[in-house]
């Protein structure tokens, strides 16, 4: 797995390409979208940084805290099953440093770096959001979204809460093994509602999830209410450091992910290698060209011109 800005100038080519590279330069991007395309940041010198980068900063200027402090919940802290962590290949907390926790580590720096710079421009508690999506199903939202949180979350400076948004579908509590009940849904739909009410810590240091709460048939007409403006500021209140990271439908599916998209200062791409198809790459780059930083993650490639695993996930070791 790798990230890299989905339109790069062709006065800039570089000396030794990524796999995402060759993917952007194959699917022209910018031709697709018929259009100059959303801001990007220029790609990083280095094409595999070291996974010890410098730290980004925190999302606010703060004093320094050496002690992060406890996020104040409502609800029990939920106990997340190690093991079925491990069967998932998702990245298991004070476990041995993997392929998969490199290449988190890597995109996780990008995009606190990106999140920094956002912040500084003023972008407000956007800047502190994520989306991650991608134009069909399995192409590896959930399993991106879980492991860039829980990789986030191992930050000192940052704190990360999960959010299914996959309102039809969700799968980020079955997939951790907690149970949940009320979620974004229900505080979206009814007033009464808390959102905070419904974020469940968990036993995992700096993670809590937000179901996506109640199913209707009017979901994207929900996210797209003035209300949502207030829900989504409170999950970052009093909160300067955390990082809201959404899991979402997929783009050519269902509407929820593109509408998100207006709310997120970046949106993660999943690629799946060798599943996506240019056609629906365009497509899906379309529906959330508003969003002010998309970058791409390619999911499942088995080989690197660098000799990195990248992408080799399916299973410790490889
Ligand atoms: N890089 C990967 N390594 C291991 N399993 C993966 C990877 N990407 C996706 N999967 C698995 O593929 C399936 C579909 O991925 P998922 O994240 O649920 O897709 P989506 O959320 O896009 O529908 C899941 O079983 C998931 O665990
Ligand atoms: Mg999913």
């Amino acid at each position: 797995m790798t990230m890299h800005d989905p339109i790069r100038s062709p006065d800039k080519p570089s000396a030794t390409p990524s796999l995402i590279e060759r993917a952007a330069d194959m699917y022209d991007f910018r031709k697709g979208l018929n259009q100059p395309g959303p801001q990007l940041p220029d790609a990083p010198a280095a094409k595999t940084p070291a996974p010890a980068a410098p730290a980004a900063a925190p999302v606010a200027a703060r004093p320094a805290a050496p002690v992060r402090p406890r996020a104040a919940f409502t609800l029990p802290v939920a106990a997340i099953d190690r093991d079925q962590m491990r069967e998932r290949a998702f990245i298991v907390p004070d476990g041995p440093v993997t392929s998969i926790s490199e290449e988190f580590r890597i995109i996780k720096r990008r995009l606190l770096a990106s999140i920094q710079a956002e912040a500084n421009a003023g972008l407000g508690p956007a800047a502190q959001r994520i989306l991650i999506c991608s134009a069909q199903p399995n192409e590896g939202k959930t399993y991106s979204a879980i492991n860039l949180a829980l990789s986030i979350a191992t930050e000192q400076d940052h704190d990360v809460l999960l959010v299914d948004a996959d309102f039809a579908k969700p799968s980020i509590l079955s997939s951790l093994g907690i149970e949940g009940q009320r979620g974004l849904m229900d505080a979206l739909a009814d007033p009464d509602v808390a959102v905070e009410d419904c974020i469940i810590p968990t036993d995992i240091r700096g993670l809590s999830v937000l179901p996506a709460g109640r199913q209707t048939n009017t979901d994207s007409e929900y996210l797209a209410s003035a209300r949502t403006l207030e829900v989504l500021a409170r999950l970052t209140e009093g909160h300067p450091g955390r990082i809201v990271i959404f899991d979402s439908p997929p783009l050519l599916a269902a509407s929820p992910a593109a509408t998100l998209a207006q709310h997120v200062g970046h949106a993660l791409l999943v690629v799946r290698a060798d599943v996506t198809s240019e056609r629906a790459l365009k497509d899906a780059l379309g529906l959330i060209s508003d969003c002010n930083q998309i970058q791409l993650l390619l999911n499942g490639v088995k080989f690197s011109p660098s000799g990195r695993s990248f992408g080799s996930y399916y299973g410790y070791g490889e």
